[in-house]
Formats: C-alpha cells, sequence, structure tokens
C-alpha cells in the first residue's frame, strides 16, 4: 500500500505515532553517510542512533555492521542512494537474524522498479520523497506497507493549497506574496508534522508515467555516459542494466577533472549536485563518512512527470 504525505518525514512521523509501531522502543541504526534532515529528525523525536558504516562504492560495509551490538536497537534504516538498489536480500537477512524492523529508504529514487516491482516495497515498511525528484511539486512523500485505517484527511489539511491559490490569484499584493508567503509555504513543505501532500501533487502524482520516466532516465544515462566516458570522466555505474535502475548518474570527485566537468555540465546542459549539503550543526560533523566524494546528475530534469498526450 502507499500513502501520501507533504515529505517522507512526515510519513516516518506518522509512523512512528501513529501506527503499530508507535510504542516500541525508540532506537535505530543509520548508514554514517546521510542528511542532516534526518537526522535530526530522529533527534527530535527522541530517538538513540547508532551510526553504520557506508563504503565508497555506496554499499554498507557489512563487517562494521555485523559487529555491531544490536540487542537494543529496534529499527534499522537503509538507503537505495540515489535511487541504486541495495541489496535488499543481505539487509533482510541480517535484520531478520538480529530483530530489527527494516525500514527502506528510497528518497532519492521515487518510482524506481526492482525485480518490477516498486523500491520501497520490499521490507516492514518504506519511505520516497517524489517532491524531490519529480519536477513541479510542491510536496509529496510516500510511505509504503500495511497500515490499518490510515485516514490521511484527518492528518492535517490543505492549508498549502490555500495559500497557493491566493499566488495564483497574485492576491493581495507582490511583496506580501514574496515575503510571508512563499516563505511560509517553504517552511511548510519541509516539515514533518502531521501535513499530508497537497492536492495539486498527489493529482500530478498519481498521473505519473513512471514507464516514460524510466525510458528518459535510460536514454539520458546512455548518451550522457558515453559523453563523460569519451571525457575520461569516471562513472560509478558504467552499463546500463535495468537492476541498476539508474534514477541519477555517479561521477567519481576528482580534482583532476573537475573544470572539465563543470565545462560539460555548462555545454550539455546538465546539472550537478553534490550531496549531502554540508552539516549546520557542529555535533554532526563527524559523521558524514564519506565527504563529497561524488557528483550526481538527475536523469530525467527535463521531464515534468505528466502522461503522455
Ligand atoms: C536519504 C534521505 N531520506 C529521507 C530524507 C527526508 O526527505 P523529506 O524531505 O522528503 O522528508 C532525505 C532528505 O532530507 C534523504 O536524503
Amino acid at each position: 500500500m502507499k500513502h501520501y504525505f507533504i515529505n517522507s518525514r512526515s510519513a516516518l512521523n506518522y509512523v512512528f505515532e501513529k501506527s503499530k509501531y508507535k510504542d516500541l522502543p525508540k532506537s535505530i541504526l543509520l548508514p554514517d553517510y546521510i542528511c542532516e534532515e534526518v537526522i535530526d529528525f530522529f533527534q527530535k523525536k527522541f530517538f538513540k542512533i547508532s551510526f553504520y558504516k557506508v563504503k565508497k562504492n555506496l554499499e554498507p560495509d557489512l563487517i562494521n555492521l555485523k559487529k555491531k551490538q544490536t540487542d537494543n536497537f529496534t529499527f534499522i534504516l537503509f538507503i537505495h542512494f540515489f535511487g541504486y538498489p541495495q541489496n535488499i536480500k543481505k539487509f533482510k537477512n541480517f535484520s531478520k537474524k538480529r530483530n530489527l524492523i527494516l525500514i527502506e529508504d528510497n528518497a532519492h529514487g521515487y518510482g524506481g522498479l526492482y525485480n518490477g516491482k516498486e523500491l520501497g516495497n520490499f521490507c516492514d515498511f518504506g519511505i520516497s520523497s517524489p517532491h524531490k525528484t519529480i519536477k513541479g511539486l510542491y510536496s509529496g512523500g510516500v510511505l509504503y506497507g500495511r497500515f490499518k485505517n490510515v485516514n490521511l484527511d484527518k492528518y492535517h489539511p490543505n492549508t498549502l493549497n490555500k495559500f497557493k491559490k491566493l499566488i495564483k490569484m497574485k492576491f493581495p499584493s507582490i511583496l506580501i506574496i514574496k515575503k510571508v508567503l512563499k516563505p511560509y509555504i517553504n517552511i511548510q513543505a519541509r516539515s514533518y508534522k502531521s501535513l499530508k501532500i497537497d492536492d495539486f501533487s498527489f493529482d500530478k502524482l498519481k498521473k505519473l508515467n513512471i514507464n516514460k520516466l524510466k525510458l528518459i532516465k535510460k536514454s539520458y544515462f546512455q548518451s550522457l555516459s558515453k559523453i563523460l566516458e569519451k571525457n575520461k570522466i569516471n562513472i560509478i555505474h558504467k552499463n546500463y542494466n535495468a537492476k541498476l535502475n539508474p534514477w541519477f548518474l555517479i561521477i567519481k570527485r576528482s580534482k583532476k577533472y573537475e573544470k572539465k566537468l563543470q565545462n560539460l555540465s555548462k555545454k550539455n546542459n546538465f546539472h550537478l549536485i553534490t550531496w549531502p549539503a554540508k552539516f549546520k550543526k557542529k555535533r554532526y560533523k563527524k559523521i558524514n563518512s564519506i565527504k563529497k566524494e561524488f557528483y550526481f546528475i538527475d536523469l530525467s530534469f527535463t521531464y515534468d512527470g505528466y502522461k503522455a498526450n
């Protein structure tokens, strides 16, 4: 089952406040390659957190993970970094043996399929953040899993919609819109507290043509990787393969070709992204094991998600 929220933290908030998991001890194992927002979320929910190592190929360091004392932990979360599926079977075996509840985080790769099934559906529950990768959405987080009585109508109103209508009417004045409404909407869109997806984005996601999205990504993956290889730029996954689910192109960062890459991005109109953003809070600074080692290129930034006519 798929349930739509304002973002994926809001989906997690639902799980930890309203579902069958709400009374379990709050403790979680997180990968040490992660963004500040997720750590902040679990800290605000008073979770005990321990980090397991992620290797430079973006897979978990299983030796490190297996050494971990997990008796006092309830949950473990893993990330399909940039939509590339992790070895789900290994994570499942590990969590089963250790009696951990497994959370599948596909925030970066909404709609990505693995063996014909949407990522996010393989574990106890999963999340995704379509608002990050589908163009033109105001909000959008997804919760995957079996949850009884998910009544999201109660789960906070469409405040965002009302504001957006006001913005469309350009009322009361451009200045107020700029100074008050837009910042307010941005803050709301980033909040995880009890907010469901807005109607506009929900409608757009319902109409999303995943197959078309996948084809666009495939063709862009193939053409772009050729250009990059020609320029001797090292891509992590060179050959297209449906199981890879390439939602982004991952490039190893190196000073050698930094300039070349910047020029190519201008010439071929692609955006270089680094992730995660620099941590603002000092206490998190040590956590990221892999610091800005990669560039990522979104393979569908020109597709706005609507069904082909
Ligand atoms: C891997 C991962 N999971 C979850 C999130 C949270 O996403 P959202 O902004 O939809 O709550 C993020 C980013 O903030 C992320 O990078």
